[in-house]
């Protein structure tokens, strides 16, 4: 085909993703992650995180470029993750990305990495319908969306006023004695556990907004292990995490469906390192089949972060005509969608 072959760059936080896409194909996804480094301190530093972006980039292009069994000349643009994200982390990428352009005369494009979330589904699940509603759930953000078009048009619906639904998944499971990041120990977890053994608040539940709100949940949670600590009670870690993760994908699976309810719109989206959640997954086919609302869920490698969504959202760039961005294009912390 004469799609143009793009290269996506993403370092918002503490996975260096380099990926190659050809329109809606994907050739290489290849990730170098330093989250080893960061789980001793139970969350990433951004320091640390800058410093192996650095040292990742080299070798992920190249292993990215032998995955796809290309060569560097034939890149016909590059995408980055221009925001939000960490901003020494994201100035890592911004700053290979206009090398790479310039070096190779091609256009480059700043990508906003909610969006590229939201993209990225295109690569498994074909062109998504417009209009659709995204949710993304990750450790750091916690967003609904309303998606007319990704190339064109992104408009933030809510997003959470405290934490992050995965930093609330990461801070219980501290509290529980899991190790970091808490998610995928949590939901294993609460497979032994009772959804129902423990009442935990639903924070902004129906509050008329499309905000979410989970440091209310997670310091219940901390209150009730340290009350049952205190008194010498034992606490059966499989009953706090499901119900834990009942209260965080409740509220999510109801929040969703009042976005879809509320723009009339019959499809929604699951991105972010928590729709990996097998009980988020679970409880919003059900709540998505009883209200006739489509559901797409990437698979887990493309849900985390990664450089195939940075290259899904800069090939569809280029399939609309967008203005390619400046070698001056800043690395924005808060840059919004
Ligand atoms: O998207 P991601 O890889 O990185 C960013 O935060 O951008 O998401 C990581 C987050 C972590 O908070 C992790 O605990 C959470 O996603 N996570 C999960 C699961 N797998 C990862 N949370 C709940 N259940 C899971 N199975
Ligand atoms: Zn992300």
């Amino acid at each position: 085909t004469d799609e143009p072959l793009v290269l996506g760059i993403e370092t918002s936080c503490d996975e260096t993703g380099i990926g190659i896409v050809r329109g809606h194909t994907l050739l290489a996804n290849t990730i170098a992650s330093s989250m080893d480094e960061h789980a001793r301190y139970g969350g990433v530093v951004p320091e640390v995180a800058s410093r192996a972006h650095l040292e990742a980039m080299t070798p992920t292009v190249e292993a990215a470029l032998a995955e796809a069994g290309l060569k560097f000349s034939d890149i016909d643009a590059v995408a980055v993750t221009a925001g939000p994200g960490l901003a020494g982390a994201l100035l890592v990428g911004v700053a290979a990305a206009k090398s790479y352009a310039l070096g190779l005369g091609v256009p480059l494009y700043g990508v906003n990495h909610l969006a590229a979330h939201v993209a990225v589904d295109q690569l498994e699940h074909g062109p998504l319908p417009k209009p659709c509603i995204a949710m993304l759930v990750s450790g750091g953000h916690s967003s609904l969306l309303l998606v007319p078009d990704v190339a064109e048009d992104v408009i933030s619906l809510g997003s959470t006023v405290d934490d992050a639904a995965g930093e609330a998944f990461d801070k219980v499971a501290r509290v529980l004695g899991l190790p970091f990041p808490g998610g995928p120990h949590i939901d294993r977890a609460a497979r032994d556990g009772a959804r129902a053994a423990i009442a935990f608040p639903r924070g902004k539940i129906d509050d008329g907004t499309l905000d979410f709100s989970f440091s209310g949940l997670k310091t219940a949670v901390a209150r009730w292990v340290e009350a049952r600590e205190a008194s010498g009670e034992s606490i059966h870690v499989p009953d706090v995490a499901a119900s834990f993760q009942e209260a965080v994908v409740d509220v999510l699976t109801r929040k969703a469906l009042q976005a879809c309810r509320k723009y009339d719109v019959h499809d929604l989206l699951i991105g972010g390192g928590v729709a990996a959640n097998s009980r988020l997954r679970a409880l919003a086919q059900e709540r998505c089949d009883a209200a006739g609302v489509r559901l797409r869920v990437p698979r887990p490698g493309l849900c985390t972060d990664n450089g195939a969504m940075v290259a899904a959202l800069g090939s569809d760039l280029v399939a609309a005509g967008v203005t390619p961005s400046t070698l001056e294009i800043p690395a924005d912390s808060s840059l919004p969608v």
